[in-house]
């Protein structure tokens, strides 16, 4: 692959950027550093890559999975509205690229958030045919027994919708706590669910989204998987 093209795909510039970086001197990978516009590289073979001096995150080609901590206090959006986007967690070449989130998190919710730019992926993922578990801990206003459980197991009718949605699984790990599995992804569904069943979301973390978990991977941190 030709090394200006590579260095456009990793969201670095436009072509007569890359094109002028290469020419000053301005890119090494693997240490080395390369002058010719016209040399090619091997996006596989490339572990470090640096501008100016500066070294850059590389981003696997041609598809790449993140598996994101999402902190409170970030949208879900490239156009947030009222907080910070959390695109803005990411490297500002990261940024340039076509980051597409899997399902959405509310900007007080916590926990895994998925990001890829593989429409093909985000669709399988999110997909209600699909049924990808999303477990949930769920913090709620009011002290809660099993009869919660249960009634979140047999389903419930959510505000403007006409069809039931069920819980896949649903356990109280305390009288506040519930962990909630769901399969499918509607709008503000968990908060739904539960304002259906009487009770009342306080805080709402993401703990698995199919495999996928936070363990050791600290709150606005992120990483790269591989799917
Ligand atoms: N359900 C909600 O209500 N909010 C989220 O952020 C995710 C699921």
């Amino acid at each position: 692959m030709q090394l200006f093209k590579y260095l456009q795909s990793q969201g670095i510039g436009s072509r007569k950027e890359c094109l002028q970086l290469i020419e000053n001197n301005g890119i090494a990978i693997n240490g080395i550093l390369y002058n010719d516009t016209r040399c090619t590289i091997r996006p596989e073979e490339i572990r470090t890559l640096e501008i100016n001096g500066e070294s850059l995150v590389v981003v696997p080609m041609p598809y790449f999975y993140i598996l994101l901590n999402k902190p409170a206090g970030y949208e879900t959006s490239h156009k947030p509205q009222h907080y910070p986007s959390v695109f803005s967690l990411f490297p500002n070449h990261m940024r340039r690229l076509s980051m597409q989130a899997v399902g959405r998190l509310d900007a007080d919710t916590t926990g895994v958030l998925l990001i890829t730019n593989d429409g093909g992926f985000n669709h399988r993922q999110t997909s209600p045919k699909c049924k990808i578990p999303k477990l949930y801990r769920v913090t709620l206003k009011h002290a809660a027994g099993k009869t919660l459980c249960a009634t979140l197991k047999n389903g419930v009718l959510l505000r403007d919708e006409n069809e039931i949605v069920t819980a896949a699984d649903a356990t109280l790990e305390s009288s506040h706590t519930l962990m909630l599995t769901i399969t499918e992804g509607k709008y503000h569904q968990v908060k739904r669910m539960i304002a259906a069943a009487g009770n009342r979301v306080e805080q709402l973390h993401r703990c698995k989204f199919g495999n996928q978990t936070t363990e050791n991977l600290p709150e606005g941190s992120w990483k790269f998987i591989f799917m």
